[in-house]
């Protein structure tokens, strides 16, 4: 099947104004490899996704494609009506502003503190301080990290480093939450305290996507949809009841 691209955003704009993420025919290649290969995957505003699936089936490409962390080879994106390979680096940070973003590898900054970490979302989207201050110790709180707020990751231990990542992808109330492995450091108290957290963003309406081995996790999520991806394939689609 080929499809105009001008026909693809179209379509996003006149008869699926719901459709918050669109992938068209996506490929992504690390020299000859595919990681991602003949990605089709729309989801609706709200949906809650569990991107399923082996070590180094694409899992982790797939969100850092949706985030732009990495181009695709080929094919389209469209997020919420944007097509992804037409965004102008000055809009840039305001649609990452949209999303929050759990690296499976953390990606925090070293020499920043615990509380510096988060803050800068904030203080990035020009937030006041005493909102910042407020916010952040709160939602420090909540994953189990406001006493450690003076604290330097590399001091932290990884399921503490972990619980930051999140407090930082979810601190600016993103409408798209993209969390890889979020719980894969973490003891399955933590881990459900921490699924349970991302569920109530979720639960107000964000757009949440999950991408973890562990289908032990699937079974403690709310409805939604499991997509189950092999090399790069959607192998399968289901919806979790
Ligand atoms: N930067 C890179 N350079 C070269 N190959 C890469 C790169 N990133 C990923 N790959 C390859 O792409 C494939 C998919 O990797 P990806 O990290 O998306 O898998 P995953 O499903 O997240 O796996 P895991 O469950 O282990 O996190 C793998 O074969 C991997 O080796
Ligand atoms: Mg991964």
């Amino acid at each position: 099947m080929t499809m105009d691209v001008n026909n693809f955003e179209d379509m996003n704009d006149t008869n699926n104004k719901n459709l918050t993420i669109r992938l068209f025919n996506v490929n992504k290649r690390y020299g000859g490899k595919f990681a991602l290969k003949g990605i089709n995957l729309d989801i609706e505003q709200g949906e809650f996704i569990f991107i399923s699936g082996p070590s180094g089936a694409g899992k982790s490409t797939l969100l850092k494609v949706l985030y732009l962390a990495e181009k695709v080879s080929e094919g389209q994106i469209l997020i919420e009506g944007m097509n992804l390979a037409r965004i102008s680096s000055s809009k840039l940070p305001f649609l990452r502003r949209r999303f929050g973003m759990v690296f499976q590898d953390f990606k925090l900054i070293p020499n920043r503190t615990v509380y510096e970490n988060v803050a800068l979302v904030l203080e990035a989207a020009g937030a006041k301080s005493s909102f910042v201050k407020k916010k952040v110790m709160q939602v420090l709180r909540t994953v189990g990290m406001d006493k450690k707020f003076k604290a330097l990751p590399p001091t932290l231990s990884g399921g503490e480093q972990q619980r930051v990542a999140v407090a930082r992808a979810v601190v600016g109330d993103p409408s798209i939450i993209l969390a890889d492995e979020p719980t894969g450091s973490l003891d399955s108290k933590s881990a459900q305290l921490i699924l349970d957290f991302l569920m109530e963003y979720h639960k107000k309406g964000a757009t949440v996507l999950i991408a973890s081995h562990n289908l032990h996790l699937l079974q403690s999520t709310v409805r939604g949809r499991n997509v189950e991806i092999s090399e790069g394939t959607i192998n399968r689609t289901a919806t979790m009841l």
